[in-house]
């Protein structure tokens, strides 16, 4: 089966570096959102992204334009759906909303698409379980910012079919990724490990250990992190790093993923991260 049409549902931070990179490897890419607002913001951050790489000479504003002609946004999931042979959900974190979504992608694809999750905790063998063809249904796990990291962890549900591994496999590969199998259990192993440290690092301002840039100033000089976690967090977003905490804490029934209630306060708060523009530091 070759893959030519890509739809990418959810044009956040990572559906629109996920629809960016899918354009930049040749494939006709549709991205949608919930609104128009929604969809052009994302159109135009791929835009800016391509612009970027135009005035550093990675590419000529001819390729930018050829990239940005295989991509077309659209609110109407029908139309992201008739003729995907493949699509990648990046919607929020949110099981209830993921099964949704699922349930009518299954009814509205075509039968040979592959559904494919970019979740970034959630177990694939539920979500899978939403639908029809569970067999076609996989986790396809990138790492924040898209264009840059090499990452793509490849979780299969239960019932994924080999010959859906084998082609996602491949399109990571086309992409200019590097696909690392793993097991479906919460959080995989990107978010098992890295996402327990970044709540550490909020119980340790939480708890009066130290301010939010001592703690990222220690892992920056300390441990040669790019980041500092809070920063990190920030840059994730701090809704994204609690829904991923929820469901290690409630997949593994281990208090010792319990999420920092200051991380929960700065959630309802509204306090997001560098996407809200506020979160342990403000933006902007
Ligand atoms: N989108 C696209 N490209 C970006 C970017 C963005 N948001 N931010 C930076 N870049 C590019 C720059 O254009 C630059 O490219 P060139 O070298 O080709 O010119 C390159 O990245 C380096 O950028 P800068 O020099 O401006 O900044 P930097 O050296 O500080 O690097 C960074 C920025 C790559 C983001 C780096 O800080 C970093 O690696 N941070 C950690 C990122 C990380 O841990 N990501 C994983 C998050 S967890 C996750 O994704 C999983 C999950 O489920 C939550
Ligand atoms: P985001 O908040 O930037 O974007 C999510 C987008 O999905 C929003 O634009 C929202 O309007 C849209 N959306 C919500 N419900 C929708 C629906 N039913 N149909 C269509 N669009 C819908 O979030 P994000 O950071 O891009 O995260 C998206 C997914 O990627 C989450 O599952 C997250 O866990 C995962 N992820 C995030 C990161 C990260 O660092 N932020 C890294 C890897 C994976």
């Amino acid at each position: 089966m070759e893959i030519r049409q890509i739809s990418v549902i959810g044009a956040g931070q990572m559906g629109s570096g996920i629809a960016q990179v899918a354009a930049q490897a040749g494939f006709q890419v549709t991205l949608l959102d919930v609104s128009e607002a929604f969809v052009k913001r994302g159109m135009e951050r791929i835009a800016r992204q391509l612009e970027r790489g135009v005035a550093k000479g990675k590419w000529t504003a001819a390729e930018k334009d050829a990239v940005l002609s295989r991509l077309q946004p659209t609110v109407q999931l029908e139309e992201a759906a008739k003729d995907a042979d493949m699509v990648i959900e990046a919607v929020v974190e949110k099981m209830e909303v993921k099964t949704d979504l699922f349930r009518q992608l299954d009814q509205k694809c075509p039968t040979h698409t592959i559904l494919a999750s970019n979740t970034s905790s959630l177990p694939i063998t539920e979500i899978a379980a939403a639908t029809s063809r569970p067999e076609r249904v996989i986790g396809m796990h990138f790492m924040n910012p898209v264009p840059v990291m090499k990452l793509v962890e490849i979780i299969r549900g239960l019932a994924t079919q080999d010959e859906v591994y084998a082609i996602v496999k491949e399109l990571a590969e086309a992409m200019g990724k590097v696909p690392v199998e793993v097991n479906d259990f919460p959080g995989f192993v990107s978010n098992r490990v890295l996402m327990p440290m970044i709540n550490e690092a909020i119980y340790a301002v939480y708890e009066g250990v130290a301010e939010p840039e001592a703690v990222d100033q220690v892992m920056k000089l300390g441990m040669n992190h790019p980041m500092g976690p809070l920063t990190l967090a920030d840059f994730i977003g701090l809704d994204t790093c609690l829904y991923i905490m929820e469901t290690l804490y409630e997949g593994f029934g281990d208090s010792k993923y319990r999420p920092c209630p200051l991380l929960r306060k700065y959630v309802k708060a509204g306090w997001l991260g560098k996407k809200s523009g506020r979160g342990f530091y403000q933006y902007e």
